[in-house]
């Protein structure tokens, strides 16, 4: 038994359609209905609408990639937290490393979303990773310092958050961080999070893995005690190697009576 219920989200990135993306969770929602785990599907944000109504009635929480940080304004092509509500989103991923290296996304900009993300009611799964260069320069624990300290400053109860710890060099490169390195990493991260806000709080923050996380070393990975879910990327996309990961602790989806078209 986990000491913290695990939360495994998937990242679409920008892939499907809205009915591409209505296709897939109507596939998957058999699949994990008896899910132990809190099952999410970050979507991009104009499939909201639609797969909002596919998931209706199921143990899915929809989630969104991105969330201004301002409430409404001259702010051309963002969206606000009340838009991503209006629909009943719940989640919002904050500062994915692509973001950070493609779209500008800064510790200061993180934070500004976080707190914004949290004052609407909405669960921020905020990331953070170093990368190669900055691991193998012996960087990693200064940059989660920094990630940490700036990205989530002013957060009140931490364990309100996920974190998400994605070290870059594993992100859809198919190099997996080993379990032991994820592992140490997320209980440092845990241990920073108790010095900079409460101990208690960090005893409680729910800590994901991501980075090449897939169907078939999910089971590994979450067998680790400082691992509390997964953000899966690539794997997400199909419906039986996302299930499989939802179910790690079931045996899988082994045994289920699959629809022809998923064989
Ligand atoms: P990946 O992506 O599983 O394809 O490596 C994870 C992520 O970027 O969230």
């Amino acid at each position: 038994m986990k000491q913290r219920t695990p939360i495994i989200a998937g990242n679409w990135k920008m892939n499907n359609t809205a009915k591409e993306g209505v296709a897939l969770v109507n596939a998957v929602k058999p699949l994990v209905a008896d899910a132990k785990c809190k099952v999410v599907v970050c979507v991009p944000a104009i499939d909201i609408p639609a797969v909002a109504e596919a998931l209706k009635g199921s143990n899915i929480a929809l989630g969104a990639q991105n969330v201004h940080f301002a409430e409404k304004g001259a702010y051309t092509g963002e969206i606000s937290a009340a838009m991503l509500k209006e629909y009943g989103v719940k989640y919002v991923i904050i500062g994915h490393s692509e973001r950070r290296q493609y779209f500008g996304e800064t510790d200061e900009t993180v934070n500004k979303r976080t707190l914004a993300a949290l004052g609407a009611g909405l669960v921020p799964i905020v990331c953070i990773g170093e990368t190669l260069e900055e691991r193998e320069g012996g960087k990693t624990e200064n940059v989660l310092d920094r990630q940490i300290e700036t990205g989530l400053k002013g957060i009140d109860d931490i364990s309100k958050i996920v974190i998400a710890y994605e070290p870059v060099w594993a992100i859809g490169t198919g190099k997996t961080a080993t379990c032991e390195q994820a592992n140490e990493t997320i209980g440092y991260i845990r241990k920073k999070c108790a010095e900079v806000f409460c101990p208690k709080c960090a005893e409680k923050v729910r800590i994901q893995y991501g980075g090449s996380m897939n169907a078939g070393n999910c089971k590994q990975l979450m067998a680790m005690p400082e691992i509390d879910g997964g953000l899966i990327g690539g794997a997400s996309l199909k419906a039986v190697d996302f299930a499989t990961i939802v179910c790690y602790d079931q045996g899988g989806i082994q045994g289920m009576k699959l629809p022809k078209e998923l064989l």
